[in-house]
């Protein structure tokens, strides 16, 4: 049979919790639809600067390549927060998502119904809302030169923001053909009144728009789009952006499904490889308590399967599970209204597990 090969990175706090669910997710899926996986798991982030000097160490990084998809926990953590850059758990994160030439980073916000009064904000805002922030993952100011120098006053520190057009381009295509399968409706988010590469970013979305004429365009500024998603979140369908905005307004997204630990992620670069982790971090915390949301990683692994394996059937049945333990009024403390009644991360894990249906 077709055996897809899953690399593991579990990471740090409550990457490793979180994950064990996910397999148990990927196991059941074996077990239904007769597809089969083999994993590898490999040190990184935090425990691998530990154990190997390195937060991305060389066998980790190939065992990746040798793989068909990456699933990725979490990285970092206060015991490595003072350590200089090549020894900080995060620079593995930036090392893995640049080595494997994963730019486009998909992170949908769906809401259930039944979370609604999980948010904070009220239901009907809400209502309708089913969005996908698509944000650009190996360039911009998390990868430009970075350094400190002596300046008039004192040290100084410098961070630079490149983007070259071709950079621009290749991302603003796939959210453009994201959009054309979804509502059609795109929104491209810069700060093109102060910024140069948000300039360059404008110029070459519109440049591009007229090659998906189905697609309705809006630009919207960095500001009043993190106002707009809190105001008008149901209007938004797919959201176009460079890195770092792109991962401040996922975060804000998250809280219109009422919680981090429900969002998950896709980074994809060319073809149908992908690494899929939730967008949250390690939550320090709450680590080691066994209460974190695992659903955010379990839908990754949907989306894991929709993507790059197009196993629908198996993406399908873990999203219908997690609705109907949903529905059920199963909740972790954080997406509970009443947390005397919440329950833990592997509780959650085998209600989805054992919810899930060919
Ligand atoms: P975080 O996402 O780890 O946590 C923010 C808040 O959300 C915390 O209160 C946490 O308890 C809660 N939370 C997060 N995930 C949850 C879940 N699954 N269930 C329940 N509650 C959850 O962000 P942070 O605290 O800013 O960062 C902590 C560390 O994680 C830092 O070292 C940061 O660099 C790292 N980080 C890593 C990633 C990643 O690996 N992709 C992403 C973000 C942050
Ligand atoms: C994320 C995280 C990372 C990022 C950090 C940990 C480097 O916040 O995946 O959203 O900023 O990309
Ligand atoms: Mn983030």
């Amino acid at each position: 049979a077709d055996v897809k090969k899953i690399a593991v990175i579990a990471g740090d706090g409550i990457g490793p919790e979180v994950v064990a669910e996910a397999i148990k997710v990927m196991n059941k899926t074996e077990e239904l639809f007769g597809y089969k996986f083999s994993f590898e798991q490999g040190l990184f982030g935090g425990i691998a600067i530990d154990e190997k000097g390195t937060p991305l160490p060389q066998d980790t990084l190939d065992m990746c390549k040798r793989a068909d998809a990456v699933l990725l926990g979490a990285v970092g953590g206060p015991k490595w927060d003072n350590n200089p850059k090549e020894l900080r758990p995060e620079t593995g994160l930036l090392g893995i998502r640049k080595a494997l030439g994963l730019f486009s980073n998909i992170r949908p916000a769906t809401i259930f119904d039944c979370l609604k009064e999980a948010s904070t904000l009220k239901p009907e805002v809400l209502e309708g809302t089913d969005l996908i922030v698509v944000r650009e993952l190996t360039g911009g100011i998390y990868f430009g030169e970075k350094f400190r120098r002596e300046g008039e006053n004192g040290q100084e520190a410098v961070d630079t923001c490149v983007y070259n057009v071709a950079e621009v381009e290749r991302i603003v295509r796939q959210a453009f053909e994201i959009a054309q399968k979804r509502r059609k409706f795109l929104t491209s988010v810069d700060k093109a009144n102060v910024l140069e590469t948000s300039r360059l970013w404008r110029e070459v979305v519109n440049r591009i728009a007229p090659e998906y004429p189905d697609v309705e365009l809006e630009h919207v500024l960095v500001d009043n789009c993190a106002m707009q998603l809190l105001r008008r979140p149901s209007s938004f369908d797919v959201i176009v952006t460079e890195n770092m905005f792109g991962d401040i307004l996922s975060d804000e997204a998250a809280m219109l499904t009422g919680s981090i630990g429900m969002l998950s992620s896709a980074s994809l670069g060319e073809g149908a490889f992908g690494l899929y982790e939730p967008v949250h971090g390690s939550a320090p915390d709450i680590a080691g308590r066994g209460i974190a949301n695992p659903i955010a990683t379990i839908l990754s692994v949907a989306l894991m399967f929709r993507l790059t394996f197009g196993y629908e059937d198996a993406a399908k049945s873990i999203e219908d599970a997690v609705a109907e333990v949903l529905n059920a009024g199963h909740r972790t403390g954080d997406i509970a209204v009443d947390k005397s009644k919440a329950i833990g991360t592997q509780a959650m894990g085998e209600l989805i597990v054992a919810a899930m249906r060919k």
